[in-house]
């Protein structure tokens, strides 16, 4: 739970009175290009750096007042990889499990489960300098969750991952939220959001722009659906427009898109308008906003809408 959340560096305001909730056994996404405020959202959460204002609770607790608290219950993948690159995979692991204080007997038990799931296990006993980047980041997953923490945070956990290591880590993701953990996930990655996110915020400039399913944002820019048809012959598109169910009349190549909030509607009626003209539809076809379209019209304002 955050409320008015908010954090200066100098005159830039990088969370600015944010406030929104995460629900037990979630994937909540905060989604927002480069500069959002999405890592020091993360940072203030998981109680590295202190806000200048507002509350948040983890895991039922303080930030401030019971930082010890929150970092016995989370787990977090940091922007910036925090394994020790002279140490191997193994001690590595051992170290953050001990600072967890996780025991001994059990925190071995779950290294080497974790280790042989990401993949590891093999290379357990060298040093992470010589990893790749996909391993690291598959490390830095089995470190977050040595402790088997109830909240997990990960900070674009796949940004500048080759395809298979981050499909690997998607599918750890869904596998381990099923399992019961609720899961904090930045990403500027709308794809993955829409994929993985039960909920997404979208963020930017420090402001929380909408929070809601990503089938509702999608939903929510309904004016952003459109049916594209092509005719065998070029038509008197005007009478198109007339329509009270059309938005606006675009016609691209020998294609005709006409945007509107009910396509079925426009479907029946472009089959009229052809009959009626003598036209024969080549191709109907109906688009949905994507995720990326509907994304582009909170962040950059009402000019992005239509182009
Ligand atoms: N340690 C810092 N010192 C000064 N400015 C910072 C610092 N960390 C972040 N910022 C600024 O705060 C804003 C939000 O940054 P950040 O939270 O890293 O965004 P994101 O993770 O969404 O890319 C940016 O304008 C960034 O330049
Ligand atoms: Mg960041």
């Amino acid at each position: 739970m955050v409320r008015e959340l908010t954090k200066r560096y100098g005159n830039v305001t990088a969370v600015d009175r944010i406030s929104f909730e995460v629900e037990k056994g979630e994937v909540f996404g905060f989604l927002g290009p480069n500069g959002a405020g999405k890592t020091t959202t993360i940072r203030i959460l998981t109680g590295l750096i202190k806000p200048d204002g507002g509350k948040a609770f983890v895991a039922g607790y303080d930030v401030l007042e019971n930082p010890i608290e929150v970092k016995q219950h989370i787990g977090v993948v940091p922007e910036v990889s925090n394994a020790y690159v002279d140490l191997t995979a193994w001690e590595n692991l051992l170290l953050v499990g001990r600072l967890c204080g996780v025991p001994s007997q059990e925190l071995k038990e779950n290294a080497i489960k974790l280790l042989k799931e990401f993949g590891l296990y093999e290379v357990k006993d060298k040093i992470v300098r010589a990893f790749s980047k996909g391993m690291k980041q598959r490390l830095l997953l089995c470190m977050a969750l040595i402790n088997d923490p109830e909240v997990l945070f990960l900070d674009e956990p796949t940004s500048g991952l080759d395809v298979e290591s981050a499909r690997l880590l998607r599918e750890k993701i869904v596998e381990y939220n099923k399992s019961g953990k609720t899961i904090f996930l930045s990403t500027h990655n709308m794809e993955e959001a829409n994929q993985l996110c039960h909920r997404v915020a979208v963020i930017n400039h420090g402001r929380i722009a909408a929070i809601d399913t990503p089938e509702n944002l999608r939903a929510q820019s309904a004016e952003l659906q459109y049916v594209e048809a092509a005719f065998d012959k070029v038509a008197d598109l005007r009478k198109l427009s007339e329509n009270p169910n059309v938005v606006k009349v675009l016609s691209v190549g020998n294609k005709v898109r006409v945007y509107t909030a009910d396509p079925h509607t426009v479907v029946e009626f472009l089959v009229e308008f052809a009959k009626r003209n003598g036209l024969r539809i080549l191709t109907l076809n109906t688009m949905m906003p994507s995720l990326e379209d509907v994304f582009l019209k909170l962040v950059k304002g009402r000019e992005a809408v239509i182009r």
